[in-house]
Order: structure tokens, then C-alpha cells, then sequence
């Protein structure tokens, strides 16, 4: 078996690795997506169903991209067309590949937009907009940004100049020195913010929201918006954790590194939804109210407790800069492709391809204001795209990965690469990716078609 290298440079430790995925999975997705997502599908059952889809489908995915990007060392597409061939397969794996590149196209295209979001909210935050605030104060200031779709261009047109400018500089430089910060930085703020929680909002009501769970509400809907929630969330199905894997030295656990991310990526989500919670129900807020919904809760906190002046600020930044650090891991495996078969540089990469999901993110602002009456199946032109790149393309992504992890890859190959000997571990991943996570990928994708009812199977 020949080792590659990968072209882009690796990473300078196991813990920057570990940083960067982290950096990578924790994102607008905890804190933002998870609590509306939460409220929109009834809580309790969503949330548990949510719990199950990351453990038994996205832990073995992300095991498995990490181990082909490690594998192939090139960009998602190049490294499953190789190790493909490789195998002795087709080398037509790499069209995963592709249908991942399109999927980060679509989540960058809003996600830089909702970043946005955060840093007006930084900027407001800093000139004390929340002191007293109260449902409706906020209520109008947040439906003044939404109204305004020029300033949700401008900081849009910020947040993706940002993201450019760290891809263009490559992994080890860009990347490295942004995730050691905001990790630990952010995980102070949302504690103080459970305290707060805890203390002065309704932290009963929330709790109950979230862990007794109504299983009358989770339809097959609320369950193919869990499962996509789970790939969302820890960033797998696209190929992005397997461009981050491409630039892992040897000899590093895989399975351990997986573990700690998903661990501490769905603990922050929990936290947020028990922060964000507490305070819908102590404020007589709908749960439902979507995209909003932390933008029109967390101000309310900030406002009233004590050092909430200080505090908002450097809440919204750390959102800021943790949206960042995922930014850059959506947009690194286009990149890295463009300069991998096209021979450009990082910086012509970046920014052409960052023009194009800039260019994008305009049908995201526009659903907001402008285009908000639009309906295209139920939901405005972002409910769209997120449900297709979210819901569809990365649970779509991970079924092909997680086939080619445990299918299409021998068993020496895996072994080799996971290096976790025969034991139980290797026994339980392998199990896991072959047969359990592409089964319940099919069967929630079947449910929610509406096939598995009519044939009386559920
Ligand atoms: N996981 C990120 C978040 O929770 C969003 C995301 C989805 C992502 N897919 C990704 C980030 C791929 C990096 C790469 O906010």
C-alpha cells in the first residue's frame, strides 16, 4: 500500500486536529439551528430521536470519512475516485465527492448570511442595544435587520471576505491559530448563560421541552429534520471532515477523536437549547418561531442580567468566530479540489469559488424580506435549500460514505487504517457502518416519503 501526502500541508499536532474538527462541528448549528429546529418539531421526541441519530449514524460516518480522507490524502473527490480504484471498485466513487461539494455550496450560501446575523448582533450588542430589553424591543430590532436586506448583504459580504481570507492562506497558517480561542471561550459564556437560565428564566419549562419527550410529535418529517440535524451538526456527509482528515499525520486515533468531537459537540447543543428554552417559556415566547429564535431570546438575557453590557459583545464575537471556524471547514474541500485538478492557487481558488456561494446567499437574504411571501413546498426559498442540502444531500453523502467505509473498503484496509487491532471497538464501528447507519439512513429517508405507512410497515 503506497502512504500519500497531502498536498495542502498537515496538521502540526493530534490536538490541532482535534481543534479543527471541533472548530469545525461546532457552529451556527448548536447554537443557532439546533434550538429552532427543536422547537419547530415539539421538543422531547425530536431531541431524543436527534441523540440516536448521532450516535448509531453520524459517530460511525465521521469515523469513516476521517479514515478515507486519511486513506486518499486529496480532496473528497480525488480520494474516493483513488481509494475507490484502489479497492478495486469504480472509480465513479468520486461523484460523492461531488454531490458533497454541491451540498457546501448550499449550507456556506446561508450559513455565511445567519453569520452575518451574529455579527450585527455583535455590533448592536456593543452599542448596548439590549439594556432592558423586552420581547418587544428585541422583537423590533431583529425584525428591523430582517426588513433591511442591503444591511444583511453588507454583513453577509463581511462574514464571507472573512472566510475567504483564512482558506486562501491554507490549513496550518489560516486554520490553526483561530480554533485554540473560541472553543473554551465559548463554552464559558453559554455556562454563565445557564446560570442565568437556571436563576431568572423559567428553567423548568425548558428542561420539559426538551427531555419529555411527546411522541405523538415526532411525524416522519420531524424525524428526517433530526436525522439532517445530526449530519449537520458534526459537519459530516459532505466530504469536509474527510478534506480535514486528508491532512492527519499517521499513527493518530481516529476513533478517540471522533468520539471527543461528537461528545462535545452535542453537549454545547444541549446547553443551548437549555439556555434558549428557560427563557422563551419565562418570556411567553413561541418555541416555533423559527430561524429567529435566538436572536429574539438571547438579547432578552443579555439585557437584563447583571454584566450583560460585557457580556453580549463577547458572546456574539465567540458565535462569530465559531461560525468561522466552520465557514472555512465548509468551503476548504471546493477549494482544495479547484487546486488540486486545476493547478490554481489557494487564493484564486478561494475567492472564485467564494464569489459563487457569495452570489448564492442573496436567495437566503431575499427569503427573509423581499421574497418572504414565496412559497416553494411549504417554506420560503431558505427553508429550501436547507432542506435540500441538509436533509437530502448529507444524509444522501453519508449513506455512500458509510457503504464505501464498510462495503467498498476491505477489511485489512479499515482495520489498518483505524488500527484499533480486532477488537471490540473495530467490531462495533464495522458493525455500525455497514449495517446499522445506512439502514436507519434508508429507512427515515422511506418514512418520510410516506412509502413505509402505506404499506402498513410502520
Ligand atoms: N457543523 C456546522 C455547524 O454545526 C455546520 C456544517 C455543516 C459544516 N456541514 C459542514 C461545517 C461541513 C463544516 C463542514 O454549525
Amino acid at each position: 500500500m503506497v502512504k500519500r501526502t497531502s498536498l495542502h500541508g498537515m496538521w502540526s499536532s493530534r490536538f490541532v486536529f482535534v481543534l479543527a474538527v471541533a472548530g469545525s462541528a461546532v457552529g451556527l448549528g448548536n447554537i443557532w439551528k439546533f434550538p429552532y429546529m427543536a422547537g419547530q418539531n415539539g421538543g422531547g421526541a425530536f431531541v431524543l430521536f436527534y441523540l440516536v441519530c448521532v450516535v448509531a449514524i453520524g459517530l460511525p460516518i465521521m469515523i469513516s470519512e476521517i479514515m478515507i480522507g486519511r486513506r486518499g490524502r486529496r480532496n473528497p473527490i480525488a480520494t474516493m475516485r483513488i481509494v475507490g480504484e484502489e479497492e478495486g471498485s469504480s472509480p465513479s466513487w468520486g461523484l460523492v465527492g461531488v454531490l458533497g461539494i454541491l451540498a457546501g455550496f448550499l449550507i456556506l450560501s446561508f450559513y455565511s448570511v445567519i453569520a452575518g446575523w451574529a455579527l450585527s448582533y455583535f455590533f448592536l450588542s456593543l452599542g448596548g442595544r439590549f439594556a432592558q430589553a423586552t420581547p418587544e424591543t428585541i422583537g423590533r430590532l431583529f425584525g428591523g435587520l430582517l426588513g433591511n436586506w442591503q444591511a444583511m448583504a453588507i454583513w453577509h459580504t463581511i462574514f464571507m471576505l472573512l472566510t475567504i481570507a483564512i482558506v486562501a492562506r491554507g490549513v496550518e497558517r489560516g486554520l490553526e491559530k483561530f480554533v485554540r480561542l473560541a472553543m473554551p471561550g465559548l463554552l464559558v459564556l453559554l455556562l454563565i448563560l445557564l446560570v442565568y437560565a437556571v436563576i431568572a428564566a423559567d428553567f423548568a419549562a425548558g428542561w420539559k421541552f426538551l427531555f419529555r419527550p411527546d411522541f405523538a410529535a415526532l411525524t416522519p418529517g420531524a424525524m428526517l429534520e433530526a436525522m439532517g440535524q445530526a449530519f449537520f451538526t458534526l459537519s459530516v456527509g459532505m466530504g469536509a471532515i474527510m478534506a480535514y482528515g486528508a491532512y492527519l499525520p499517521e499513527g493518530t486515533s481516529i476513533l478517540r477523536t471522533s468520539a471527543w468531537v461528537v461528545a462535545a459537540d452535542t453537549s454545547i447543543a444541549l446547553l443551548s437549547g437549555l439556555i434558549i428554552f428557560p427563557i422563551v417559556f419565562a418570556n411567553g415566547l413561541d418555541p416555533a418561531s423559527g430561524p429567529g429564535l435566538i436572536f429574539e431570546t438571547l438579547p432578552l438575557a443579555f439585557g437584563n442580567m447583571p454584566g450583560g453590557r460585557f457580556l453580549a459583545p463577547i458572546f456574539f464575537g465567540l458565535l462569530v468566530f465559531a461560525a468561522w471556524t466552520s465557514a472555512i471547514g465548509l468551503l476548504e474541500p471546493a477549494v482544495a479540489w479547484s487546486v488540486e485538478t486545476h493547478g490554481r492557487s489557494r487564493r484564486v481558488a478561494g475567492i472564485v469559488i467564494g464569489t459563487v456561494i457569495w452570489a448564492l446567499g442573496f436567495l437566503t437574504i431575499l427569503s427573509f424580506n423581499v421574497l418572504s411571501e414565496f412559497r416553494l413546498f411549504g417554506g420560503t426559498i431558505f427553508d429550501n435549500i436547507d432542506h435540500l442540502a441538509s436533509n437530502i444531500f448529507l444524509p444522501l453523502g453519508g449513506l455512500f460514505i458509510t457503504i464505501f467505509g464498510g462495503w467498498v473498503m476491505c477489511k485489512n484496509s479499515s482495520a489498518d487504517e483505524l488500527d484499533l487491532g480486532s477488537g471490540p471497538a473495530y467490531g462495533a464501528w464495522r458493525f455500525l457502518a455497514r449495517w446499522l447507519a445506512p439502514a436507519a439512513v434508508l429507512v427515515v429517508f422511506l418514512h418520510a416519503t410516506g412509502i413505509l405507512g402505506r404499506f402498513g410497515l410502520v
